[in-house]
């Protein structure tokens, strides 16, 4: 077996980027699920075509079954939309390509929220976290001739608020948005954008749908499933590793030589390498003998070559001045960050188009903007967002998915919450216009000023779980899957 991955990729800025292209004898079959499926509700009074990517209100007003929800109340008008319950159908048919492959996962980039899958009428799995990727293994389900794909998708608004009532011995605050705000309640019980239950600067649209690609991935003995990496800076021997770590699925025990090469270096190395059935991890080191270094203040655009960076946080004592300074030192030198905070661009994100991303991070470097923060009420942003901040220069300050409100701290909450973590993390850390990873938005204030009416005698029962989620579960797995490159990290 030999496993070829040649990872190449750079761009105008400072950076190690991480483009990667996979040869494997093996090749991996993939068969697209996306576009037109059936949407009906939970009576079976509407039914109709809808895109997949997309979301039941975009399907709507595509069918003309409802117009502009930004027009004047209708926030209020297509409340219902997100109080019904709604499935996703498609049909597909087996390749005999497909169906002699080892092993089939159904995988899905992102399902909002709170589905249940079934293929051929039988149950698949059960998704709850908008920020998960999930794929199920269902070779054996599958038939010759016509498959039936199902999603299920439970009312947010209703299954926010059976967590709620699940939870029992205390309140986690806020219970409902300010009634001007027409929202819904809850929102904190449900991993999904915390802003599609209102805000103070948008409308309560809460979405339902397959909101990322869905596909059929075929393979024999293994496949590679993710990569990630790093560049680290060894101080000792002021030399610079790059840290590639891979994701494999293998069907069988598999040996081989795994050769690594990052062309844009002329660094290529080979392993041996041996993978047990199942997912395995693994983490490679190549080292890197010329880097160029660049300076974070230009804007301008470099022959295509792969440059290096470092972030550093500096938190240290001001002469004079009660507290500590607070500012980021690219490469050994300050910079002074001058940048905006970044919500959802569209209440739908399948209608976030390319061109638009392009032009609203244009829009910014044009208005002498050199930062952005991905802020922590909104979703993780799509890889073309981190791709265009990277060619641009732009640093980002990577909040979690957390915002304006106390959280749970229930077994299940907390599980879904480290997968979230684990994967987003994993799928956005060779990015190099992240600077810094943030626990949440305005959490702590919120907490240290009393938002929310806190008895003082059951402040420690929240401090507490503010400490969980945080620095308990959260840090420490962002330390755990970027400690080699010591990626500066608040709270
Ligand atoms: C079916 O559901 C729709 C949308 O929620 C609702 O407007 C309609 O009254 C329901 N029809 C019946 C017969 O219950
Ligand atoms: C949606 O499904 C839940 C759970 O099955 C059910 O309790 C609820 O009544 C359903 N809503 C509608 C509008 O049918
Ligand atoms: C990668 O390998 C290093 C060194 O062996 C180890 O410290 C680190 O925990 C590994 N990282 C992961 C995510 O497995």
């Amino acid at each position: 077996m030999l496993l070829h991955v040649r990872l190449s990729g750079w761009a105008c800025w400072c950076l190690f980027s991480g483009v990667f292209s996979v040869f494997s004898l093996q090749q991996r079959l993939t068969v697209n699920l996306n576009g037109k499926w059936r949407l009906s509700n939970s009576n079976g009074s509407l039914l109709l075509p809808a895109q997949v990517p997309g979301c039941v209100h975009s399907a709507l007003q595509q069918q003309g079954y409802i117009t502009d929800p930004y027009f004047r109340f209708n926030d209020v008008s297509y409340r219902w939309i997100a109080l019904d319950n709604w499935t996703y159908t498609t049909t597909f048919t087996l390749s005999a390509e497909l169906s002699v492959k080892q092993k089939v996962l159904l995988v899905f980039d992102g399902v909002d929220t709170v589905g249940s899958v079934s293929l051929n009428g039988i149950a698949v799995g059960k998704t709850n976290n908008m920020f998960c990727r999930h794929d199920f293994s269902v070779k054996d389900l599958l038939k010759d001739g016509e498959n039936v794909l199902q999603v299920g998708l439970l009312s947010p608004i209703l299954y926010a608020s059976e967590q709620r009532k699940a939870h029992t011995s205390y309140v986690v605050p806020p219970e409902c948005p300010p009634g001007v705000q027409k929202g819904e309640c809850h929102v904190n019980f449900i991993r999904k954008e915390q802003s599609s239950f209102s805000w103070d600067w948008g409308p309560s649209f809460p979405t339902m749908g397959l909101w990322k690609g869905v596909r059929l991935e075929a393979f024999d003995i293994l496949q590679l499933v993710q990569v990630s990496s790093v560049p680290l800076y060894n101080d000792a021997f002021s030399q610079w590793r790059v840290q590639i770590e891979l994701l494999i699925d293998a069907v069988q025990t598999a040996r081989g030589q795994l050769t690594l090469s990052i062309p844009e270096l002329d660094s290529e190395q080979t392993f041996q390498t041996h993978f047990n059935p199942g997912k395995t991890k693994s983490n490679f080191t190549i080292l890197i003998n010329t880097v160029l270094e660049m300076t974070p203040v230009s804007l301008l655009c470099y022959p295509p070559q792969v440059y290096f960076r470092t972030v550093e946080l500096i938190q240290e004592p001001v002469v004079g001045s009660p507290g500590l300074s607070f500012y980021f030192r690219i490469n050994g030198k300050p910079i002074f960050l001058k940048g905006s905070n970044w919500i959802p661009v569209h209440s739908f994100q399948d209608q976030v188009t390319p061109d638009v991303l392009k032009n609203l991070l244009q829009s910014a470097v044009d208005a002498n903007m050199n930062a952005l923060r991905v802020w922590g009420g909104g979703v993780y942003e799509q890889d073309l967002f981190y791709e265009i901040c990277d060619e641009l220069g732009i640093m980002v300050w990577q909040d979690f998915m957390f915002a304006c409100a106390m959280y749970p701290t229930e077994t299940d909450f907390i599980q879904t919450v480290r997968e979230e973590v684990v994967q987003q993390v994993q799928r956005l850390k060779s990015h190099p216009s992240i600077i810094i990873w943030s626990g949440n938005n305005e959490n702590e204030a919120a907490l240290a000023t009393d938002w929310f009416d806190i008895p003082a005698s059951q402040r420690p029962k929240y401090i507490r779980d503010y400490v969980m989620l945080y620095v308990d579960n959260i840090k420490k797995l962002v330390l755990l899957y970027t400690s080699t490159c010591q990626m500066p990290l608040i709270p």
